[in-house]
C-alpha cells in the first residue's frame, strides 16, 4: 500500500480581479475560497509527506483529473450552478472512480438545499423551526407561521441573500422579500419563524471506525465522533445586529463590528448536551460524511432549532468556526486537515486500520 500520495486539492477560486458575470446576485459567489486557504491546506496536507496540487473546480476539471490522475483529492469545492452545486465534483470524481474527502453526491446535494434538509429532519423529530417553501412568491401563507418571519434563499450559503431585510414583520414585507429573493437567486425563498434566541456552531468529526485510521484515536468518542467545543456567534454586536448576514460572516475576526467568536460557549451542561446530540442526528441523518457544521439557534422560549447543516465547512485557518472550535481546544490545523484526509482515504481502501487495544479496537 502506498504511504505517500499525489493529492489534488479541488476547490472554487475566488477572483476579485475579475468582474462578475451579468444577472448574478450582489453576493455570488462568496462561498468561493481565496487562495490562501488552498495553500495553508496544502501545506498542512505535505506535513505528512504527501505531494499536492490545487486543481480549480471549473469546467476543465474532469480533462485536469485524467491528466493529473490523483490518488485522492481533497474536495472543498462548491460548485457552478445548478441545483445541487455542492454535490457535482463528488458525482464527477464517483463516476471517475477517483477517491476524495468527505460527504458524497447526496448529502451534499441535499444539505444545500435547506428545505428539503429541514423536511428531512422534521420527519425525524429534530426540532426545527416551523417553515415554508415560496416558489412563486404569492402562496398562502400557512397558519402555523407567525410574524415576525425570516426569509431566505433555500439554495445558498455563506449568508448570501441573507442581510437585515431578511427579517419580514408582515405580509407586505413578507412578499415583497420573497419576491426579491426568488427574482434576483433565481431559487425558491424558506421562509421560517424568526428565531430570536442564541445562535451556536457545532462542529463533528469522525465515523463509526474513525479510531481505526485517525492519528489522533483519542480525539474520538465510543460511537467514533468528536464533538468539538460549541462555538457561539455573538451577533448583538455585529454590524448586522443579531443575524449573521454575509455582511457579518465577510468580517474578519476580532474588531469592534464583528460578530463575537465565544468557544467554547458558555452554556449550562444540559444544553450543552442537546445541541451536540441534535448536530450529531443533523449529521446522520443526511448521510454526510468525516466532518461537519450544523448551525442552531434558540426559540422564543429557549429551545434549540436546528437551521442547516454545513457539508462542506469552511477550512480557512484562524477564521472558518470550524477552524476557531478546533483552536479552542488546542487541536492544530495540521493535525485537523489530516484526520480529515485519512477518514476520507480510508473509505477507499486506502489505508490499513491500525492495531488497537480489544477493548477499543472492534470494529463496529
Ligand atoms: N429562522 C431564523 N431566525 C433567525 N435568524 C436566522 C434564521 N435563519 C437564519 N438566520 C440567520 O441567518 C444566518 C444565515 O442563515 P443560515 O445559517 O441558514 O444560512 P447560510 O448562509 O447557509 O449559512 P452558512 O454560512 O453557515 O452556510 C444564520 O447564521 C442566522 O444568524
Ligand atoms: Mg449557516
Amino acid at each position: 500500500m502506498k504511504r505517500y500520495w499525489k493529492i489534488a486539492v479541488l476547490a472554487n477560486i475566488k477572483d476579485d480581479n475579475h468582474p462578475k458575470p451579468e444577472g448574478v446576485p450582489p453576493d455570488a459567489f462568496s462561498d468561493f475560497d481565496h487562495i490562501e486557504t488552498i495553500d495553508a491546506l496544502r501545506a498542512a496536507l505535505e506535513t505528512d509527506g504527501h505531494s499536492t496540487l490545487f486543481i480549480q473546480a471549473d469546467k476543465e476539471l474532469p480533462y485536469a483529473l485524467k491528466e493529473i490522475q490523483p490518488d485522492i483529492c481533497f474536495n472543498i469545492a462548491e460548485g457552478l450552478g445548478g441545483d445541487a452545486r455542492e454535490a457535482q465534483v463528488p458525482a464527477l470524481l464517483e463516476m471517475l472512480g477517483i477517491p476524495y474527502t468527505g460527504s458524497r453526491v447526496l448529502a451534499n446535494g441535499i444539505s444545500l438545499d435547506k428545505t428539503l434538509t429541514k423536511r428531512i429532519w422534521r420527519d425525524r423529530r429534530l426540532p426545527v423551526a416551523p417553515f415554508q417553501e415560496f416558489i412563486l412568491g404569492d402562496e398562502p401563507l400557512r397558519a402555523e407561521l407567525k410574524f415576525p418571519l425570516f426569509v431566505k434563499p433555500a439554495r445558498e450559503g455563506t449568508g448570501m441573500g441573507v442581510d437585515l431585510n431578511a427579517i419580514v414583520n408582515n405580509e407586505k414585507e413578507l412578499r415583497e422579500r420573497a419576491q426579491y429573493i426568488i427574482n434576483v437567486y433565481q431559487q425558491p425563498a424558506l421562509v421560517e419563524t424568526f428565531l430570536p434566541g442564541r445562535e451556536f456552531t457545532v462542529g463533528i468529526l469522525g465515523r463509526a471506525d474513525a479510531k481505526l485510521f485517525s492519528r489522533h484515536p483519542e480525539w474520538y468518542e465510543k460511537d467514533g465522533f468528536h464533538r468539538f467545543p460549541i462555538l457561539e456567534l455573538d451577533t448583538s454586536r455585529s454590524v448586522t445586529p443579531w443575524v449573521y448576514t454575509h455582511a457579518a460572516k465577510s468580517k474578519d475576526v476580532g474588531p469592534e463590528d464583528a460578530p463575537g467568536y465565544i468557544c467554547p460557549a458558555d452554556i449550562d451542561p444540559e444544553l450543552e448536551k442537546k445541541l451536540k446530540y441534535f448536530a450529531l442526528r443533523a449529521h446522520q441523518l443526511l448521510y454526510t460524511l468525516d466532518v461537519s457544521r450544523t448551525d442552531i439557534r434558540l426559540d422564543e422560549e429557549g429551545n434549540p432549532r436546528v437551521m442547516e447543516i454545513n457539508t462542506l465547512p469552511g477550512l480557512t485557518p484562524d477564521y472558518s468556526d470550524l477552524c476557531l472550535q478546533a483552536k479552542a481546544e488546542g487541536i492544530r490545523y495540521e493535525d485537523l486537515v489530516l484526520d480529515i484526509l485519512y477518514l476520507g482515504a480510508s473509505r477507499w481502501g486506502m489505508l490499513e486500520p491500525r492495531e488497537l487495544p480489544p477493548e477499543t479496537g472492534k470494529k463496529k
